[in-house]
């Protein structure tokens, strides 16, 4: 018994989760297909990656189709070692730079000295305001004059994003940005067998049970049967668990 938990600890992501499901080249098509009809209609347009597995997966889609969608990073100043140096690696490989958008360093530091490094954990308000300065500021600015953007969502990743749409058009008419989710229906099997498939580098900590990686102070692994996002503000209450960024103006 030991050695089977060994085994399977030992394991790398990819050994472990890639699986493509029935339906998997034909939703790579459509993929492919939501990506291209974004480019063509939204200009200009931009990639979210937290560079986590789907991101680096939509990264490559990119690269691969040619098309003129470049990315950017939200580098909260509170990432994990490995996501940093994972960016490191992806910005000297990128033909289009990665433009990285980190938040107010007088806005960080400030509540830092006000409520302390652990401040998130205390209260819901304190962690949003957290979430607030580091990451909802600096997304306003990384997505000031697009016209769309790309992010990683898929419908399996929580009850919350269950109706996730390939391209979502329903924040237009409120003046907001259309968002093309091209991996709404993949599986994490499907996430994993496209980058097993195709040899993509991507964040060890997904090595280390975490399917779902934020912010380190805010991110944990997960234990066999828990979900997918269960290691993110694991002391919060299911329904608190997003930090903004895909929360919808009409539901706040
Ligand atoms: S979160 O809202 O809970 O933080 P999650 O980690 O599931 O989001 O990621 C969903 C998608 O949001 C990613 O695929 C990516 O498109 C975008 N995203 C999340 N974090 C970042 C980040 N730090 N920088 C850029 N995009 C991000
Ligand atoms: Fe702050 Fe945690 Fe939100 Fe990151 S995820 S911005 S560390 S509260």
């Amino acid at each position: 018994m030991l050695s089977e938990i060994s085994i399977t600890q030992r394991s790398t992501a990819p050994q472990r989760y890639a699986h493509a499901s029935d339906r998997f080249n034909e939703k790579l098509t459509a993929t492919e297909q939501a990506l291209r009809d974004a480019a063509a209609h939204y200009q200009p347009l931009t990639q979210a990656s937290s560079l986590g597995a789907e991101d680096v997966v939509i990264s490559d889609l990119i690269r691969s189709l040619g098309l003129n969608i470049p990315a950017f990073v939200l580098e909260t100043g509170a990432l994990h070692q490995e996501t940093l140096q994972l960016l490191e690696r992806v910005r000297a490989r990128a033909v289009v730079p990665i433009q990285v958008i980190r938040p107010d360093t007088d806005a960080v530091l400030g509540f830092v000295r006000a409520n302390g490094e652990e401040a998130m954990y205390r209260s819901l308000s304190l962690r949003k305001t957290c979430c607030r300065i580091r990451k909802m500021e600096p997304l306003r600015k990384a997505l000031q004059g697009q016209k769309a953007w790309v992010t990683g969502l898929r419908q399996e990743q929580s009850e919350a994003r269950a109706q996730v749409l390939l391209l979502d058009t329903s924040e237009v008419a409120q003046g907001g940005l259309v968002k093309c989710n091209p991996l709404a229906d993949w599986t994490w099997g499907d996430v994993w067998h496209y980058i097993q498939l195709h040899g993509l580098d991507y964040n060890p900590l997904h090595d280390d049970f975490m399917p779902s990686i934020g912010c380190a102070p805010c991110t944990r692994a997960i234990s066999d049967g828990e979900d997918f996002r269960a290691g993110r503000w694991w002391w919060e209450s299911e329904n608190a668990k997003e930090c903004g960024l895909h929360v919808k103006e009409s539901s706040t």
